[in-house]
């Protein structure tokens, strides 16, 4: 039981909340407090599982169904969010999809689904959050801001990612949104910021980690030498969403042990 927590008579929406990074951040936002929608898309029965797991810790969530790659279904889950929890406080736009290929193979159409998924996802999401924000404004008492935007990134932002181009591509795209947004919303109090994750055992990257020797190969790229765990964001997206941060605006806070200090040069260059 957490007595003093940092985002009462919140509410949150995390996209993507039924595995991985999403589950953490939506529990970890839930523990501080607040109500939270589990965006999901497959497999709901690992939505419901997180929305059990909050309401045994004394939380409130909820589950719904939709593709935040679709304009209609993402506005039809805002909706969905106010008729239970009146607005948004807090959004997590989290969702994201590798589709990994040598460039020269790459379809058209894995190129277009990562870009729609990891990219455009987050535009419908947070255009949708934004019109509530500024709609309702700061609530005195709730949180200093009108509303927090975000947006799960990558180490991938700056490193460039052969056999994955699409996906760094969505990322470095990302970097840009989020800065873009954070400049003309910043006035109306509403910050915008990302987390950029590195490599976090999840089972988007599970055959870089789930065998000795593909774990003692990905150490060799993270000088903390620890791979990361869900917990490791989600705690970093809670005090990121509370008014702890509130001066921090426009911004990615890297999570990564240490990857993006490019340790291939320890011995080399
Ligand atoms: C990717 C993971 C990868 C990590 C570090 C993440 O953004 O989704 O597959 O392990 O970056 O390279």
């Amino acid at each position: 039981m957490n007595l003093n927590p940092k985002l009462k008579g919140q509410s949150a929406l995390v996209t993507g909340a039924n595995s991985g990074i999403g589950e953490a951040v939506a529990i970890a936002l839930a523990n501080e407090g607040a109500n939270v929608v589990v965006n999901y898309i497959t497999h709901p029965e690992n939505a419901d599982a997180v929305v059990k797991r909050i309401e045994q810790n004394g939380g409130n969530a909820m589950a719904i169904k939709a593709d935040v790659s679709n304009e209609e279904d993402v506005q039809s889950m805002f909706q969905q969010m106010y008729n239970k929890y009146g607005t948004i406080d807090i959004l997590v736009n989290n969702a994201g999809i590798q589709k990994d290929s040598p460039f020269e193979s790459m379809s058209l159409e894995d190129w277009k689904l990562v870009i729609d998924v990891n990219l455009t996802g987050q535009f419908l999401c947070s255009r949708e959050a934004v019109k509530e924000f500024l709609k309702r404004g700061v609530v005195p008492g709730r949180s200093c801001a009108a509303g927090k935007i975000i947006c799960m990134s990558s180490v991938h932002q700056v490193i460039p990612w052969a056999g994955h181009v699409n996906y760094a591509s969505s990322k470095g795209g990302i970097e840009m949104m989020m800065k873009s947004m954070a400049q003309e919303l910043a006035p109306k109090k509403i910050r915008v910021n990302a987390i950029g994750p590195g490599a976090i055992e999840t089972p988007i990257n599970i055959n870089a980690w789930d065998t000795p020797e593909a774990a003692a190969k990905l150490l060799t790229l993270i000088p903390y030498k620890r791979i990361g765990v869900p917990e490791d964001i989600g705690k970093v997206a809670a005090w990121l969403a509370s008014d702890e941060s509130d001066y921090i605006v426009g911004t990615t806070v890297f999570v990564d042990g240490g990857m993006l200090l490019y340790p291939g040069f320890t011995t080399n260059g």
